[in-house]
């Protein structure tokens, strides 16, 4: 026989359960927040540092020039601007000048489902990704933004006739397995990608 009293605290219990998970929930959605807006954030200023590093050397000393330096300094500044802020930061493409850039399998399925948007031309320049995956047992926060060509990436990332045979020569010389030309402005290029660990 059901006591009265008894069906009214399971349900006060129920309502305190569903609360609490409710609350945890939005508490959840509202880091994340946090935590892909901090990304995007990481994402922008690294852009904007390996673009003021190209375009100050192509300037002052032409592609040549540019692509030395480049090749020196871009997976360094990667590298140094990832440990400052404390994440594992990639450029990943399927097209690689350098073969370090190239894509893991979550890497790839976002890309792939990009290329695709692309293709049928759904694509928004906004776009970005996030996920909370496990990488043995551990939960880790994964970030991706999508990096398109535009007019002055075509120097050295265009197609035959918009290259330079010197520039041609020198990053043959440098990037012997070089897959990263005959793009045009707009193209999806690569994606910036951020890891982190998360407590
Ligand atoms: C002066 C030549 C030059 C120009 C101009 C240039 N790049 Fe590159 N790019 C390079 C070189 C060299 C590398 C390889 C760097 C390395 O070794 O990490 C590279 C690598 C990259 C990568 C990393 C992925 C990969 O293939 O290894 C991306 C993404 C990229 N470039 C995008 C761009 C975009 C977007 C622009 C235009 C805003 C641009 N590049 C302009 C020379 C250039």
């Amino acid at each position: 026989m059901s006591c009265p009293y008894t069906y009214k605290m399971k349900k006060i219990y129920l309502i305190i359960i569903s609360i609490t998970l409710l609350l945890l929930l939005t508490a959840q959605t509202g880091s994340n927040d946090e935590l892909k807006k901090h990304f995007r954030e990481i994402s922008m200023l690294f852009m904007e540092d390996l673009k003021s590093v190209l375009m100050k050397n192509l300037s002052e000393g032409g592609p040549l020039q540019a692509i030395t330096v480049c090749s020196d300094t871009a997976q360094e500044l990667t590298n140094i601007i990832g440990k400052k802020n404390n994440v594992d930061l990639k450029r990943v493409t399927f097209k690689p000048r350098n073969p370090i850039d190239t894509t893991d399998a979550f890497e790839t399925k976002v890309l792939s489902r990009w290329h695709e948007l692309m293709s049928e031309g759904n694509f928004d320049k906004e776009t970005e990704y996030f996920e909370i995956v496990e990488i043995e047992d551990k939960p880790y926060a994964r970030y991706m933004k999508p990096i398109f060509i535009q007019g002055p990436c075509l120097t050295c990332h265009g197609g035959e006739n918009m290259i330079s045979s010197e520039v041609k020569n020198l990053l043959k010389e440098k990037y012997p397995d070089d897959k990263a030309t005959g793009y045009k402005p707009g193209d999806l290029r690569a994606a910036i990608s951020i890891l982190q660990f998360i407590e």
